[in-house]
């Protein structure tokens, strides 16, 4: 699951039913931690919204964050496939590692944590998704690498 693609495919699970911009919204948000602007102008595009509506919507809602709440968002998927699959040891993993609590970000804004409902990949199971890119059958080992993934992709854009 690519970056763009989680608003296209969210824009295209909602997009047939009516009034369910909020919904989607919510799911972005929930993927994410934050709805992006880009994925915003993707979803209005594609569920044939006009962009003004949803900007609307966006700012109306307290509830909606439109700034990332850390560098990397990373969502824990707790779905019933994921949990059954032992997601929570990987939550507890990822607490104790990061030092943090879910919906807790790092002091330094480096990394965010946060639990989701179903990302629609149960056949990964467990999965967890860090800014729209998904890891499936993770296993508490794998915890530390894909800390030290992201915390690397960073340092190397700050030298750029
Ligand atoms: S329950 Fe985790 S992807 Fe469906």
């Amino acid at each position: 699951m690519t970056d763009t693609s989680v608003a296209a495919q969210v824009a295209a699970k909602w997009r047939k039913k009516r009034g369910s911009l909020i919904m989607a919204l919510h799911e972005l948000q929930d993927i994410k931690g934050y709805v992006p602007w880009d994925d915003a102008m993707e979803m209005a595009k594609d569920m044939n919204v006009p962009l003004a509506r949803i900007y609307e919507v966006l700012t109306f809602y307290n509830f909606f964050k439109l700034e990332a709440p850390g560098k990397a968002v990373i969502s824990v998927c707790t779905g019933t496939a994921c949990y059954l699959k032992g997601n929570d040891k990987t939550l507890e993993e990822f607490k104790k590692q990061l030092g943090i609590d879910e919906g807790e970000s790092t002091p330094d804004k480096m990394f965010h944590l946060q639990c989701v409902r179903c990302v629609g990949c149960c056949g990964l199971a467990p999965v967890c998704v860090v800014n729209g890119k998904t890891y499936g059958r993770v296993t508490t080992g794998d915890v530390s690498n894909i800390i030290a993934e992201w915390r690397k992709k960073f340092e190397d854009e700050d030298k750029e």
